[in-house]
């Protein structure tokens, strides 16, 4: 938890503040949100639930950074807010550092508030326009109660130069930022209190191409200086491949393949993993076997989502068994340790790509420049 005295410069924190553990940081279990439909007339009842997360189960591990990636729809952002407890999950387990979180109340809560943060997609709604920018970074401080021994405009002076704004601008509104500079606001006000934890939702989706890069940059600088944990929940396959260790990949309400990055971009075993990499431009990342697998129709709709394996509907390798069975999330044959894998008929292990992924040049330019370069 952070203490009272919460001034130290990014740069200066070391890279692990918490001594590694043989426990992760966060611990997922069977993790489900069904949000209910209510029907009827005159008395409203419950007439179904949309199953928006249904059985999730991952660990994050202190300082490392996963990605959740999927179509939309799948339930990336409900599982952001089941782990930030914005929402109360409806089955299954949150636990952080070893405290169930699952249903904890205000007050159980409050002593790790500050330790898990999180960052929105959008940089223009997630910041109050009639707040300065100095207030919208201390409300964190003021939140919790926390006086750092230089004042608290001394901290957002220093966070505002941390994430490469002008902390002469401190007094400015959220208007007066490009939409990549209020989201290095919004970075700012994430790290105020140095949590542990950062869930960062399509943190540069709403961002100019251009700018994504940077942002990425800064997040990443952030992770590494202050041994930040991050779940980065976001659409593009080659920024997920640049900031995360491991990758999670959702599809209707379920993880059907988790990795550590290079086993997952350079031997998908899940049907749906596969698809996903070879729609990623060839200039991002190497496409698997350069050839274009294109996913026929819609994702179903969670409300009754298919039998068995949820991605048969779509799926050109489906059987019989596929319909009948879920698949269970595990590790397959070909497999390397921690790569598991939901489908009962996996792609080739030996599907691998004899290049290296190529990255997007721009986030390779960026990768040791310092986080600055727009300051505002
Ligand atoms: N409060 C809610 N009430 C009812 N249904 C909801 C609610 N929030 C989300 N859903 C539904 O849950 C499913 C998952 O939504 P979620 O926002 O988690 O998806 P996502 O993967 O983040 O999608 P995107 O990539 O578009 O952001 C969707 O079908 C969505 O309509
Ligand atoms: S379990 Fe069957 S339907 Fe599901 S991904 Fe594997 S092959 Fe396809
Ligand atoms: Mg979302």
């Amino acid at each position: 938890m952070s203490d009272n005295n919460t001034t130290t410069k990014a740069a200066s924190v070391p890279q692990q503040r918490d001594a590694e553990t043989a426990t992760p940081l966060l611990q997922v279990k069977n993790l489900a949100k069904h949000f209910p439909i209510k029907g009827g007339f005159p008395i409203r009842r419950t007439v179904g639930a949309v199953q928006a997360v249904d059985g999730v189960t991952f660990d994050v591990n202190a300082g490392e950074s996963l990605g959740l990636v999927g179509e939309s729809g799948c339930g990336k952002s409900t599982t952001g807010r089941l782990l930030t407890r914005l929402l109360e999950p409806t089955a299954g387990s949150v636990t952080y550092r070893g405290q169930d979180i699952s249903h904890a109340g205000r007050k159980q809560l409050a002593p790790i508030r500050s330790e898990i943060q999180m960052i929105f997609q959008d940089p223009y709604a997630s910041l109050n326009p009639r707040q300065t920018v100095g207030s919208i970074i201390a409300s964190p401080m003021e939140i919790n109660g926390i006086n750092p021994s230089g004042g608290r405009e001394a901290r957002v002076r220093e966070l505002l130069e941390i994430v490469g704004l002008n902390p002469e601008h401190y007094n400015r509104f959220p208007h007066e930022f490009s939409g990549g500079q209020r989201q290095r606001i919004g970075v700012a006000r994430a790290i105020a209190l140095e949590p542990k934890l950062i869930i960062a939702d399509e943190p540069v989706s709403a961002l100019d191409v251009s700018i994504q890069a940077q942002v990425v940059n800064l997040l990443q600088k952030v992770q590494k200086e202050m041994g930040i944990a991050f779940v980065f929940i976001a659409h593009d396959l080659a920024i997920v491949r640049h900031f995360s260790q491991r990758v999670a990949v959702m599809y209707l309400g379920k993880i059907v393949e988790i990795a550590d990055r290079d086993s997952l971009y350079l031997r998908p075993r899940h049907p749906y993993t596969h698809a996903l990499m070879s729609a990623v431009p060839e200039a991002d990342i190497d496409v698997v076997k350069k050839e274009r697998i294109r996913l026929e129709g819609d994702v179903p709709s969670p409300i009754s989502p298919p039998s068995g394996c949820r991605f048969r509907t779509r799926c050109w390798k489906a059987q019989d068994k596929c319909a009948t069975e879920e698949p269970p999330l595990v590790q397959i044959s070909g497999n390397l340790p921690g790569h598991l894998t939901a489908c009962h008929f996996p792609e080739d292990p030996t599907t691998e790509r004899t290049q290296d992924i190529i990255l997007d040049p721009a986030l390779v330019a960026l990768e040791d420049e310092p986080a600055g370069g727009d300051k505002a």
